[in-house]
């Protein structure tokens, strides 16, 4: 199963973006010779992958799709109105019945323990699409966006070679940050959170992302504040995301007040201190109060790339943990 990042050694996450990267290369090659798809083509021939969504969703839902169609398989999309997702019907149950009839479960929901009862009680692999606490298939899609973005840094057999560099996130503690702290601190990146007081990372979440350093090598840091030019010193990506995720929606107006001041803009950066060529990065969907669209719209921005890169990633999890059966290496 993939539940999140913090399931996954350095080797495993070196190689599942690896394999996003050299899938994306041949596909859109083939594709752009006007040929089909030889690499993928025929790898979940027959087999079906249900994709239970209690939440929207436009990136996940379509890459996944997607991916599923270049590899040979079907996907079958079932809303939350479509399926009894925890609704009139036991998880437990539920799982037991579609991983009997298909050969992975891709599911998004609020609680994470919605995902982790699923994976727990499934006969089949089970890929987290986001929960409350996490978002893995993004921070894939992320390292790679940021692998093709500092292409002077030379990957190895069990790293990136992106140690060294520093990401500052000015926003909201969520659970595309909770993947993306993990990552980078499995992959040697300091990462600098600046969140409003009250809007900081839960204290056991911080041990999550924490002991994601536990025996490697030179593990990335992760420091917290709630001054965004504090984190923004010395930046080489400024990320962020919405202040309201999907469940938080009554909070909306506390949240806006609460986060005032945190807005990425080009006059942060330079109050802050980003490196003079810092890059922007945003999961989407975007909403104007937590990016001016002088960023999100320059040529700093990676935001479409690294949307496009949920293909990828889309791509190279099935692989890894439907075809390769969880033998990432
Ligand atoms: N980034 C992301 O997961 O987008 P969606 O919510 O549209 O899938
Ligand atoms: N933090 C956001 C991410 C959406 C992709 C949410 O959970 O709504």
């Amino acid at each position: 199963h993939l539940m999140s990042i913090s399931d996954l050694t350095p080797s495993e996450f070196t190689s599942l973006v690896r394999n996003a990267s050299n899938h994306k290369a041949a596909v859109k090659d083939a594709w752009s010779a006007d040929g089909t798809p030889q690499s993928l083509s025929g790898t979940l021939t027959g087999k079906t992958v249900a994709m239970m969504f209690s939440k929207r969703s436009t990136r996940t839902r379509v890459s996944t799709e997607a991916a599923v169609a270049l590899m040979g398989g079907h996907p079958m999309f079932l809303g939350k109105d479509d399926i009894q997702l925890g609704v009139n019907e036991s998880l437990h149950d539920t799982s037991v019945v579609i991983s009997s009839m298909t050969s992975c479960m891709v599911a998004r929901v609020g609680p994470h323990s919605d995902v982790a009862n699923l994976a727990k009680h499934s006969s089949v692999p089970v890929i987290n699409a986001l929960s409350d606490d996490f978002h893995p298939l993004q921070t894939i899609a992320d390292f790679l966006t940021i692998h093709e973005a500092f292409p002077e840094r030379v990957p190895t057999e069990s790293s990136l070679g992106l140690e060294g560099l520093k990401i500052a996130w000015i926003g909201d503690s969520n659970n595309v940050l909770f993947d993306l702290a993990t990552a980078c601190v499995k992959m040697g990146i300091h990462i600098s959170v600046a969140s409003p007081v009250g809007y900081g990372i839960p204290d056991a979440m911080k041990q999550v992302i924490v002991s994601a350093g536990d025996g490697v090598a030179s593990p990335g840091k992760l420091t917290e504040t709630t001054i965004p030019e504090e984190a923004v010193r010395d930046s080489d990506i400024l990320v962020t995301d919405t202040w309201i995720s999907m469940g938080q929606e009554v909070d909306a107006q506390k949240r806006l007040n609460a986060f005032s001041g945190f807005q990425i803009t080009n006059e942060l950066a330079e109050r802050g201190g980003a490196k003079p060529d810092w890059k922007f990065m945003h999961c989407l969907p975007r909403h104007p109060e937590e990016v001016a669209d002088e960023v999100f719209y320059s040529p700093r921005s990676l935001v479409f790339p690294e949307a496009e890169n949920r293909l990828w990633a889309a791509v190279a999890a099935l692989e890894g943990f439907v075809v390769n059966k969880g033998n990432l290496l």
